[in-house]
């Protein structure tokens, strides 16, 4: 049991694994937050009243007081002074609301979020939903909590339904609020831009208020929704972090607010400055979900527990047993679709062990280069002689799998789809409507748009062999207004946009089971939860430099697990060295190659056979190990990291090199989990280390050589 209420004591308690959850319903009204934290802790948590100056209270319940409680949920206007979950207005016209406890009720499994991603409930895992109610709005508020109980995790979300006479707005949602006591806090943050998304970013909280957002339509390169707030003194692998992400794939806002006396509040949500809806009479609005989880595991602990979480209740099943090593021809031809070309790629790849062709940008419409052609998803006849289906078919005689690129929710002005429907497109009258890579974003929150997108890719992909679709989108949202929906609902556009886009996604798996989605977004754009729920792993980045990619995959892995990285090795020149180089670095993740195979020399060519054989030979520990992360090539000149497996029988260990050394160094990588006593043989060199020599680490030494060194160990224990 997970959920378990304390009649008594009127608290109700949430279990993982390793850690315990605990509110209290103060007297019948108000929900008090009591602890989350270990569960193995030798005390019994108690809520904890607060008393201060300057801060308001009922007069019947004077210990409680809003602005110093810690609480699950809280409401703007109503006592409490630091950031608030909820911003209401209702029909008096002031956005002031005070929600109390009505009732709640546990029950097996979880029911679906309407129209959006969601973790789906395993065996054993349970729900905890808790009514509130606010009389003066007559609105209902729903909080939910469901316990993922081997993976550490619990999600919560919120549902809200107007049950008065007059339409109330909502001006500020959040799904989350986590209130963490003490001042003692680091905030983790991934933050970036296109070519560099999901840089680490650690630093002291100070009093005031933090956040990660977008404000970009997407959940965007500039902030990853996920936070990690740990305490001053926690390690890698140690000491006590929290994480927090958001299941959605849009707008959000992330906020950790440390104000005197009261703590850490943190909030993860839609936010409210790009966000709004107007709920009528009858009408129920639903939050997307956010996660969180705790470790005393340290920083790695909890991106396990993540991994753990993201890989059993988020990913969608595997559609091949081996994810196809693509080769991509992006990089090699850019929009010059040649299909002589293709085919001899297909070949050349197939005989050097790659498993699928992805044809990229430039294969549809009047898509020459990135000014035209968006929106119009029929194939050049130009391009594909005898059809797109019998290119396929010919790809595929090479032993090779098809894969092709698209970008549903753009459009070019140069394009067939924009000049019959311009008003299909995000815009606010009166005014000029702004490019971003030459194009315009299609509004995905009119279902006509939707539809149009359905037919369209029922027509050209109907009867084609496809086994994989990258999903790109390239440009942010700005000019946010819809020509579909009514003026008093124009804030609600960014959001409706996630419904639609969602909805185009669900649609595509239903119509397409059998194909693999990977996601894209001018590389990791969209890297979150909301896009894992339905693609087997994102297109990191566009950045495939080796040494900004140790730094990017190494961002990448604090939320989420490795098998979400689409890695390709890219423009080796014809250097075998650089060749290995990159692959080392890239197989942190899924395998893949973007380069021009046709040019290359044989003997560089001739290494990839053995690459994809090695590859082949780790690929479920590194889909499905547990992951350790031991240098960070942040905020030092090296990386390193280790697979391992649940029984600690196999450790899978890199060391990347960045630049080379100045002055010679020697640095030792340390594998925890190795038994002391046992001998472990690596495979590659075939030298044998004792648990102990491993625990205390493996030394690397590295020179002064212009060289930048990097190595693999794949150590197997011996039975
Ligand atoms: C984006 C993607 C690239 C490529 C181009 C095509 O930038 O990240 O990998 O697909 O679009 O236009």
């Amino acid at each position: 049991m997970s959920v378990f209420f304390n009649k008594e004591e009127n608290k109700i308690v949430l279990s993982t694994a390793k850690t315990e959850y605990i509110i209290e319903i103060l007297r019948n009204r108000f929900l008090g937050h009591v602890y989350y934290g270990r569960k193995e802790r030798g005390y019994e948590p108690v809520y904890e009243y607060k008393l201060s100056s300057f801060t308001p209270y009922y007069e019947d319940f004077y210990e409680f007081q809003p602005d110093v409680a810690s609480t699950e949920y809280s409401f703007f206007g109503n006592g409490d002074f630091r950031c608030t979950s909820l911003k209401l207005r209702n029909g008096n016209g002031n956005s002031v609301t005070s929600f109390e406890y009505k009732c709640h009720r546990i029950f097996n499994g979880r029911e679906p979020i309407d129209r959006m991603p969601f973790a789906e409930a395993g065996e054993g895992d349970e729900t905890l939903e808790i009514t509130l109610w606010d009389r003066v709005s007559e609105c209902e508020l729903k909080l939910y909590y469901t316990v993922f109980e081997d993976c550490d995790v619990i999600s919560r979300h919120m549902k809200l339904t107007n049950s008065g006479k007059c339409p109330v707005y909502i001006e500020k949602c959040m799904s989350l609020q986590c209130d963490l006591r003490g001042d003692n806090w680091d905030m983790i943050t991934l933050c970036g831009t296109y070519f560099r998304e999901r840089m680490y970013s650690r630093a002291p909280m100070q009093p005031g208020n933090r956040s990660i957002f977008s404000r970009r339509g997407a959940s965007s390169h500039h902030f990853n929704p996920f936070m990690g707030l740990c305490r001053h003194e926690t390690e890698e692998e140690s000491g006590e972090c929290y994480g927090f992400n958001f299941v959605y794939s849009g707008n959000f806002l992330g906020e950790a607010e440390l104000v005197a006396e009261n703590g850490c509040r943190v909030q993860l949500g839609l936010g409210g400055e790009n966000f709004g809806w107007k709920l009528s009479p009858g009408e129920t609005f639903e939050s997307p979900e956010a996660v969180m989880t705790y470790s005393d595991d340290g920083i790695g602990g909890m991106s396990r527990n993540f991994h753990k979480f993201t890989r059993d209740r988020i990913l969608p099943e595997e559609i091949f047993e081996n994810r196809p090593v693509v080769l991509n021809t992006w990089e090699a031809v850019g929009f010059n679709i040649d299909e002589k070309i293709l085919l001899e790629f297909a070949g050349k790849a197939s005989a050097y062990g790659m498993d699928m062709l992805v044809v990229d940008d430039g294969w549809f419409g009047a898509r020459e280069h990135d000014r035209a052609g968006l929106g119009d998803w029929w194939e050049n006849p130009a391009k594909f002689k005898d059809g797109l289906k019998a290119f396929a078919q010919r790809v595929k005689k090479t032993g090779m799998k098809f894969g092709i690129w698209i970008e549903p929710e753009m459009v070019n002005p140069d394009s067939e789809l924009f000049r019959a429907h311009p008003e299909w497109t995000l815009r606010c009258p009166g005014r000029e409507n702004m490019l971003s890579r030459s194009q315009l974003v299609l509004d995905m929150s009119n279902p006509c748009v939707v539809d149009y997108l359905k037919e369209s890719f029922e027509k050209v992909f109907g009867d084609v062999p496809l086994d994989y679709i990258k999903w790109d989108m390239n440009r942010h949202l700005s000019q946010v207004g819809s020509d579909y929906l009514p003026a008093d609902r124009q804030n609600e556009t960014a959001h409706r946009y996630m419904l639609g886009t969602y909805d185009l996604y669900r649609w595509f798996k239903k119509r397409f089971p059998k194909v693999m989605i990977e996601n894209c977004s001018g590389g990791g754009g969209r890297y979150d939860l909301g896009m894992m729920k339905y693609s087997h792993q994102i297109w990191t980045s566009d950045c495939t430099d080796p040494v900004w990619r140790t730094r990017i995959q190494y961002g990448s892995t604090l939320p989420y697990p490795v098998s979400t990285m689409s890695c390709h090795v890219s423009h080796p020149g014809n250097s075998v060295q650089e060749l290995e180089y990159r692959y080392t670095v890239a197989v942190n993740g899924m395998l893949g190659y973007e380069m021009n195979i046709l040019t290359m020399e044989e003997n560089v060519l001739n290494k990839i056979p053995g690459q994809i054989e090695r590859y082949r030979r780790y690929e479920k520990l590194i889909k499905n190990g547990e992951y350790f992360r031991l240098l960070n090539p942040c905020e030092s000149n090296y990386c390193s990291y280790y697979f391992t497996d649940s029984e600690r029988k196999v450790f899978l260990l890199t060391f990347v090199q960045l630049a080379a050394d100045c002055e010679p160094s020697k640095i030792a990588l340390k594998i925890r989990g190795a038994s002391p006593l046992a001998v472990y043989t690596d495979k590659l060199s075939g030298k044998s280390y004792t648990g102990q020599e491993l625990n205390e680490g493996i030394t690397v030494e590295t020179t002064a050589s212009e060289e930048r060194f990097c190595r693999m160990w794949e150590l197997v224990k011996n039975e």
